[in-house]
């Protein structure tokens, strides 16, 4: 029998609990062993509850208890649960997450130190919720080069995005809709300015290619500038508006990497995916396109992800996963040839809604003041927008399309 320990019974780690109660019988049968929990750390009071007697508030417990094989950190942040990690894996024990934030910020540092240890740090429901697709596209898609990753990442803002485009309802009543449903983090900021599909482009990143990317390396923006016009033009234009977070392998190696909303049409399938879903495609040099498509967020679909994980780990004692990626390149520090290339080389066409006259030349007109241009590099769209601000033209909203 593997004892394991969740520290963070919030809405992932209670969902943890649950599945791996729910389903025991299955998962000691994929597992080969049964997978009991023998703590719950956590600082909130549970006397009274069925959880009473496992919830302790000292990690040391868990750090020095040989029984406990696996640690499943769902607290979240990286503050606490990086210290946690670092002495879980320290102290021989695998570590399952579905923390974004660390593993995007310290990811290769903890990898590094599961290795030491020869145990496993795994986190599969870091990105995607409950989609499998960290392992899929290392193992599966292993034989490709990949070229590009351009997922729907957050649940939260294309819930909010598709109430606005297909209800016409207001961006807070959607985003309080989401909160009650438990999708939006702790601080909705890291889902609505994009934050947490930032975190989510750098680990699929790392993966993808196979080095670090800093989260602030990629150029972040999030849905507030979304207006209710915006979504008009948007279906005169036949797109849905989508967050995106994307990567780009650049012929001389380097990568763009970057979070916006875009126009993306109806007749891609990332247009169509609604409401909590995500999905993530990857285009491979032999594949083709390969789209992941699931539940992004939400306590049982997070929950699958991470038992998963932990069954793996449980098979896994013996040999470890390979999961890593290089350290960042030096380059990052410096000003020259950043990894993470500039946009301005960066071709694309452009929504935009103002002032713009005919700045753009030929381009597709949606209303007296919407257009989308042709496609053009970011840099000269950029000097264009500048230049028509500076003549005090007003310019209310510019995506990108896809
Ligand atoms: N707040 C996140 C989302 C949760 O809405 O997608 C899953 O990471």
């Amino acid at each position: 029998m593997v004892k394991a320990a969740i520290l963070g019974f919030g809405t992932v780690g209670s969902g943890v609990e649950e599945v791996l109660r729910t389903n025991a019988a299955l998962i000691e049968r994929r597992a080969g062993t049964a997978v009991t929990v023998k703590y719950i750390l956590d600082i909130r009071d549970f006397s009274g509850t069925p959880f009473e007697n496992v919830v302790i508030r000292d990690f040391e417990r868990i750090e020095n208890d040989p029984e406990i094989s696996v640690v499943i950190e769902t607290i979240g942040g990286a503050r606490a649960a990086y210290d946690f990690t670092r002495r879980a894996l320290a102290a021989g024990k695998s570590v399952v997450t579905s923390n974004k934030e660390l593993v995007a910020t310290h990811g290769a540092e903890l990898l590094a130190l599961a290795r030491e240890k020869n145990v496993n740090y795994l986190f599969e429901a870091s990105v995607g919720g409950g989609i499998p697709i960290l392992r899929p596209m290392l193992q599966c898609l292993t034989a490709n080069r990949i070229e590009e990753v351009t997922g729907i990442l957050n649940g939260t803002t294309n819930f909010i995005l598709t109430k606005m485009l297909e209800e016409n309802v207001s961006f807070d009543a959607a985003l309080r809709d989401a909160q009650t449903r438990g999708y939006a983090e702790r601080d909705p900021s890291a889902d609505v300015d994009g934050l947490d599909a930032c975190r989510k482009t750098a680990i699929l990143a790392d993966l993808a290619y196979g080095r670090e990317v800093c989260p602030d390396a990629i150029e972040t923006e999030g849905i507030r500038g979304v207006t209710l016009e915006d979504a008009e033009n948007a279906s005169r234009a036949g797109c849905a508006i989508k967050l995106l977070g994307r990567s780009i392998l650049r012929e001389d190696g380097r990568i763009w990497a970057f979070v916006a909303p875009h126009f993306v049409p109806k007749t891609e399938m990332l247009a169509n995916v609604t409401g909590v879903f995500n999905a993530i495609r990857v285009t491979g040099d032999a594949v083709g396109d390969v789209l992941f498509y699931g539940q992004g967020a939400g306590k049982l679909p997070t929950a699958s992800a991470v038992v998963a994980d932990v069954v793996d780990a449980v098979k896994h004692r013996e040999v470890r996963r390979v999961l890593s990626w290089e350290p960042a390149p030096v380059s990052d520090t410096q000003d020259a040839a950043p990894y993470v290339a500039d946009l301005a080389d960066m071709p694309c066409a452009f929504y935009v809604r103002g002032e713009a006259g005919d700045a753009f030349g030929r381009c597709e007109r949606l209303s007296a003041d919407a257009l989308i241009t042709q496609v053009m590099p970011t840099g000269e769209f950029r000097e264009k927008i500048a230049a028509l601000r500076a003549s005090g033209r007003e310019i209310h909203s510019v995506f990108r399309v896809l």
